[in-house]
């Protein structure tokens, strides 16, 4: 057996354990330290940082706050945090931050999407619920320009170059708390940003992840 067969191999067993480790263990949720209602979703790139927007640091006192792993399975401190200084609160452009976590998550993480997903590509929505749900909400992601066009509610001026859109399929639910990873092809290609359920015609708006890929490599 060579050495890649036998890493297979303990993948394949490691993998049956889904029931402690889920797929989607790495969408996490930001939430009061008292407990409370998580504020924002997230998604762990590695173990010790999350991805969320920065409309979740920037208005909320963060050290108040710690990251649900697992649906509280564990819950970690933030020992830092930061957004990208080029975050418009008025436009959303820029919208992205990281949590540093105080301890290893023991979880699943994420790769970042290399590039933007082309119009009509299937994606899906992870966060977790108050009631310990791991809500799932399937949409159909449309490209920036084609989301600028005006066929999906939105016009040039709003849909700017940091953003990716999506349409929700089920007109019954709804996109997930800001910050939540919005994944295709198992890699992430956005974080829920604005612009509402996404469902009658209207796209809902994520951070689009692959065009800022530098801001998250140099602030790891
Ligand atoms: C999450 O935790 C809640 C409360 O402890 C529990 O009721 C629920 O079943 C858990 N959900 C999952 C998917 O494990």
């Amino acid at each position: 057996m060579n050495q890649l067969f036998v890493f297979s191999f303990l993948l394949a067993i490691a993998s049956s354990y889904a029931a402690v480790v889920p797929a989607a263990s790495y969408v996490v949720s930001i939430q009061g330290k008292d407990g409370g209602a998580p504020i924002c979703g997230g998604v762990l790139i590695n173990e010790k940082t999350v991805l969320t927007t920065a409309q979740c640091l920037a208005s909320y006192d963060i050290e108040q706050f710690v990251v649900s792993v697992n649906n509280g399975s564990q819950i970690i401190k933030i020992a830092a945090h930061t957004f990208d200084a080029a975050f418009d609160f008025v436009t959303m452009e820029n919208n992205i931050g990281i949590l540093k976590l105080a301890k290893s998550a023991k979880a699943n993480v994420i790769k970042l999407a290399q590039e933007q997903p082309k119009t009509g590509a299937s994606g899906v929505i992870y966060s977790w619920s108050t009631n310990g749900i791991l809500n799932r909400v399937d949409v159909e992601l449309i490209s920036t320009s084609d989301c600028a066009s005006g066929d999906y509610g939105w016009s040039e001026d709003e849909v700017l170059k940091t953003m990716v859109c999506g349409s929700v399929k089920n007109s019954n639910t709804c996109v997930g708390r800001f910050g939540s990873p919005v994944v295709s092809d198992n890699k992430l290609v956005g974080l829920t940003s604005w612009g509402g359920c996404g469902t009658n015609g209207q796209a809902a708006v994520f951070t689009d992840v692959p065009s800022l890929r530098s801001w998250i490599k140099s602030s790891l």
